[in-house]
């Protein structure tokens, strides 16, 4: 069982993905981690995100460490995250793992939640299930300011709402593999939700994608 989840900045997929996958037992895959740290990466070799063949190098010789290291997490590997993301050689290499994970789950879980922005398009199109996950930019931006002053980190809400908004904005324009909802993905709003809540409605989708697999 697969499930895919899309979804712009800071709109609680990474929350609800990780809950999903506890709750289920599978595996969960955080995709914007992998641009995350091709992206940081590339800010600790001294060179630029926009520089394709730095950025290609550091996807092909990924460091696994940088993906549990909280040094991912700020807003300036955010951005570097969707510089890289925008060139197709980066989103090649790690293509495949996304994929390989999708078909082969570790530890022989029994599925896999993946979140990101084209997991539902371009990384697994045939999931089980797609959500499609959103909430509005203002709310987006509180949630995210908090979870950096919580984590000690510095952040003002005008900043960090400008700061997803020209993220979400490159992410959607980009050519290769835009963010966008799968057409039979389920937009669940979060807006007006608290993570239970956001998690009950999700679960509901799971057993009814469940229930039309048997
Ligand atoms: O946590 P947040 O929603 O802020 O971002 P993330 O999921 O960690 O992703 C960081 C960046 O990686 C995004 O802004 C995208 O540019 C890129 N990304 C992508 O292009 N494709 C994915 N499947 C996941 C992330």
């Amino acid at each position: 069982m697969i499930i895919a989840i899309d979804g712009p900045a800071a709109s609680g997929k990474g929350t609800l993905a990780r809950r999903l996958a506890g709750h289920l037992g599978y595996a969960y895959l955080d995709s914007g981690a992998l641009y995350r740290a091709v992206g940081l990466q590339v800010l600790n070799a001294g060179e630029d995100p926009g520089d394709e063949a730095a950025a290609i190098r550091a996807a092909a010789n990924l460091q696994q460490d940088l993906l549990d290291d909280p040094a991912i997490r700020g807003e300036t590997p955010g951005k570097a995250a969707s510089r890289v993301a925008v060139i197709p050689g980066v989103r090649q290499h790690l293509l495949a793992f996304q994929q390989n994970f999708a078909a082969l789950p570790p530890d022989g879980a029994p599925g896999a939640v993946i979140d990101g922005r084209d997991i539902g398009t371009i990384v697994c199109p045939d999931a089980d299930l797609k959500i499609f996950v959103t909430a509005s930019a203002e709310t987006r931006a509180k949630r995210r300011t908090a979870e950096l002053l919580a984590r000690g980190e510095t952040a003002d809400l005008a900043k960090t709402l400008a700061d997803i908004t020209a993220r979400d904005a490159r992410d959607r324009s980009r050519k290769t593999a835009p963010l966008k909802r799968a057409e039979d993905a389920y937009l669940l709003d979060t807006t007006n939700l608290d993570i239970d809540g956001v998690f009950l409605e999700a679960l509901a989708l799971v057993e009814s994608a469940k229930a039309g697999r048997e």
